[in-house]
């Protein structure tokens, strides 16, 4: 890909992200990237509120909305300039010519004089130093004490980390792959997950098309373990938002003779479940396409636990997600809340008694995670809280919560609830 190519790979993804509200991993895999593709896509939305306040202060009017994707060009070409070593010369040669492969030709004079400005300026500290948005930035600073060390944290790159499919192979064996491949890596807080010292194509790990190992966040990893304790072969376990099944393909990996029934409303996601399945070798499970809102897809035969990993805001993900700080509104993730109190309610309905109910989020935000949890367990008489206790993150009222400062963790919640017997 030429070098102009790239910086108008990086203006398309984000006319799709910012125009089309696509999620990031959308618009990567829509068309092919090059690595300084998708690192001008990660850098220009993780430091989004600020470019946008330079990229505004140095253009006279606005672009029609058909021209989204110059005014991505012209955040590609700020990021380029001040937050990357790429010489200012070239930086704003290929983003000027990268007009001509937006087949906008006619816009090189604006995108050249702009980021002529813009490399003549010194960067001000900007208003937005945390870059997240007004309403997110005053949940995080009314909720946490150490907002600021979150929304820095937020902005940082992730790691990429591993699981080991211990299915396939054991910790010790896929560690001696990757020193023999000399991919380095540090061991984390579970003996199947790894942490690479610099993220990498999957192609380029050992065994990865043969299922020796699986990518997912270390907080994600974690995220079976409060359950752990509890599961006895034979029992019968529900995943009710199973897709694309990294929690379930850890608790079949870790866990013996279990009789897991997942379900997840997403054809396509669901599709995504399967494939990757194949790749781990797992088949011991049922999958269905179902709304776990309804109790049509249930054959009435209590589970022992329920595992309800709900669709949430992704605010823990943000250092994977940028996008996530540029297109949610609070309204979009206020709408999400009564969906994650339904999903509690009509999942209980299917747990024997006795039997526990995990409920996860990726969420920072406290209403996500113990306010719905708060507001079901005072109302439901048969629910009882059990604590979590996990190796790093804090407790709060009803669950134990993970956060993003602890650099190979995503921010996730976990509430574990106990039916009483009847
Ligand atoms: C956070 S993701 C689950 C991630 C998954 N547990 C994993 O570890 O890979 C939430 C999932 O909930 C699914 N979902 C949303 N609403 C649903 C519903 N009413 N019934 C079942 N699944 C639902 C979404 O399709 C999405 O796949």
């Amino acid at each position: 890909m030429t070098p102009r190519a790239e910086r108008a790979v990086a203006a398309r993804n984000l006319n799709a992200i910012l125009g089309k509200k696509r999620t990031i991993d959308w618009a990567l895999a829509r068309r092919a990237q090059s690595s300084l593709s998708k690192e001008l896509t990660y850098g220009v939305l993780r430091h989004y509120f600020s470019l946008c306040d330079q990229v505004d202060d140095a253009l006279s009017k606005s672009f029609r909305k058909q021209d989204l994707d110059l005014y991505g060009l012209l955040l590609v070409g700020a990021y380029q300039l001040g937050r990357t070593r790429i010489p200012a010369h070239a930086a704003i040669y290929e983003t000027v010519e990268a007009a001509h492969e937006l087949r906008k030709p006619w816009a090189k004079g604006v995108v050249n004089a702009v980021l002529r400005k813009l490399s003549e300026r010194p960067i001000s500290p900007s208003e937005h130093s945390f870059e997240h948005p007004e309403w997110l930035n005053s949940k995080l600073r009314d909720q946490y004490a150490e907002a600021e060390a979150l929304m820095d944290a937020n902005n940082r790159r992730a790691p990429m980390c591993l699981r080991v499919n211990t299915r396939r192979t054991t910790p010790r064996d896929y560690q001696a792959l990757l020193e023999r491949a000399d991919i380095g890596y540090r061991k984390s807080w579970l003996p199947e997950s790894l942490v690479l010292e610099t993220p990498r194509p999957t192609d380029e790990l050992p065994g990865f098309a043969e299922g020796l190992v699986a990518v997912q966040d270390i907080g994600a990893q974690l995220a079976i373990q409060p359950l752990a304790a509890r599961l006895e072969p034979g029992q019968r376990v529900l995943d009710a938002c199973a897709a694309p099944g990294g929690k379930l393909f850890h608790l079949l990996e870790a866990h013996d003779g279990l009789n897991v029934v997942a379900i997840d409303r997403a054809t396509d996601r669901v599709q995504d479940l399967q494939r990757i399945a194949a790749r781990l070798g797992h088949r011991n499970f049922t999958i269905q396409v179902a709304d776990a809102t309804q109790l049509s897809w249930w054959d009435a035969i209590g589970f022992d636990h329920v595992l309800v990993d709900v669709p949430c805001s992704g605010s823990g993900t943000l250092r994977r997600h940028p996008d996530i700080k540029v297109t949610r509104r609070w309204t979009e993730v206020e709408s999400q809340l009564e969906l994650q109190g339904r999903l509690l309610g009509n999942l209980w309905l299917t747990l024997c008694g006795g039997g526990t109910l995990l409920y996860c989020t990726c969420s920072i935000l406290a209403e996500e995670n113990d306010g719905i949890v708060g507001a079901f367990v005072e109302t439901q008489a048969d629910a009882r809280v059990i604590d979590v206790k996990l190796p790093t993150g804090q407790a709060t009222r009803f669950g134990w919560q993970l956060l993003p400062t602890e650099r190979t963790t995503d921010g996730f919640y976990f509430a574990l609830l106990q039916k009483d017997e009847k």
